[in-house]
């Protein structure tokens, strides 16, 4: 897959640096065409004649080239790249492309660039363990960076723990595998809901839910970024849309099942990851309700369509339908209850209970449970990621 790639390798200022010589030969014995880009502190660990020797073009370090004056465009350079790898990724290095202070020629690359980024971070464990470190490395993958995490080992302050840079040979497998994975969803058409529903009471109220959106939005990013059509049928939320897809805005619960159900016959599959508001006003009033002198007030709710089990009806042999089940009790039994009774292939199981998952979180952790039986446990994760582990699961 990395044939004719072009692909950028950073080199940051650490003792890691020796091993990058042995990605940029793994990357180009693969086929790929090789720029290194190397930060000052990253010369001391490693000569740029034998980078630009291996990679067969000079190597880039300076805004400047000295003798001849000659600018180097850090913006063509990321327009050029297909991927770009950072390897070894300091601890500094990666605070600096956390918060954007591009201070030498890799930053300003990296912030110019518009293609997919890996980061193999190396330092020592402690490093690596401290809050700002995990903060940075949470904020990179949040970003979108797909972070190759040290191993655990010696490492070269003679201490052993985490901070170790991954091999080269996992580092080129896994871009290799990334590269795979952009094309192996062409060709299917992916329905996705995301985002809470509103169910109007009046011209100024609502009933609604705390839905971000955030995981619905992933979801239709890493399908499309695969190749998918996306259509993806968003409730009310302040999210961008991602590149490439098709985006139809809906308010309530009525107005989502009937885009939904319009759809849903052209497509592939479908991923339920809206928070549906279960009962609706009975009717809206056309004018703002006014407080009651005296007394309560009682508001009539009638129930809102189902539209994963409406879809679980229609759904055809080759199509495949999936859900969420965000409980606070008895999770398994009731996320099993909801696979059978919506006629789901599969359901994708998060906790209330957890602290990394749920409403406006940036990181979600998740069961997926499957109709055939199957069940998968995952990690905590950026909801990108757990957007790419739901896909390559279930689709
Ligand atoms: O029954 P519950 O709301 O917990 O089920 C959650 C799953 O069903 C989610 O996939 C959600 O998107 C979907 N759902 C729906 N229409 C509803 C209620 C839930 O599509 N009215």
């Amino acid at each position: 897959m990395l044939r004719d790639k072009h692909i950028i390798l950073g080199i940051t200022g650490g003792i890691a640096a020796y091993k990058s010589v042995q990605i940029l030969r793994l990357l180009r014995k693969a086929g790929a065409e090789v720029q290194v880009v190397i930060t000052p502190a990253g010369k001391e660990f490693i000569t740029p004649v034998t980078l630009s020797a291996l990679s067969g073009k000079p190597v880039v370090s300076e805004f400047f080239t000295a003798n001849t004056g000659q600018w180097n465009s850090h913006v063509d350079l990321g327009l050029w790249a297909d991927a770009m790898v950072i390897a070894p990724a300091t601890a500094s290095s990666l605070a600096k492309m956390a918060t954007g202070v591009a201070d030498n020629m890799l930053i300003t690359t990296y912030l110019s660039a518009k293609c997919k980024v890996f980061a193999a971070p190396a330092m020592d464990l402690d490093m690596y363990r401290h809050p700002t470190t995990q903060r940075n490395l949470l904020t990179l993958q949040q970003d979108g960076v797909t972070l190759i995490e040290p191993a655990d080992g010696y490492l070269a302050s003679g201490l052993v723990g985490k901070g170790r840079m991954e091999e080269p040979e996992e580092i080129v497998r896994r871009m290799d595998e990334w590269f795979e994975s952009r094309g192996e969803l062409k060709g299917k058409k992916i329905l996705i809901t995301a985002g809470p529903t509103h169910e109007k009471l009046d011209p100024v109220r609502f009933i609604g839910n705390y839905s971000s959106g955030k995981m619905g939005f992933a979801l239709a990013a890493e399908c499309a970024a695969r190749g998918a059509e996306v259509t993806l049928v968003a409730g009310p939320v302040q999210q961008n849309t991602p590149q490439g897809v098709r985006r139809v805005d809906v308010t309530s619960a009525r107005e989502m099942h009937d885009v939904c159900v319009a759809e849903f016959p052209a497509m592939d599959a479908a991923i339920m990851c809206a928070a549906v508001a279960d009962y609706a006003p009975e009717s809206c009033s056309e004018r703002k309700i006014k407080r009651e002198k005296t007394g309560e007030m009682t508001l009539r709710l009638i129930p809102n369509p189902d539209i994963a089990a409406a879809l679980g009806k229609i759904k055809t042999g080759n199509q495949r339908l999936i859900g969420f089940a965000l409980e606070t009790d008895n999770e398994q039994a009731n996320a099993l209850d909801k696979l059978r009774r919506k006629n789901l292939d599969f359901i994708v199981l998060n906790s209330l209970r957890d602290p990394q998952a749920g409403f406006g979180k940036d990181t979600n952790k998740v069961t997926i449970l499957g109709a055939d039986g199957r069940e998968q446990p995952f990690p905590a994760k950026s909801k990108t990621l757990v957007a790419a582990d739901i896909i390559d699961f279930t689709l």
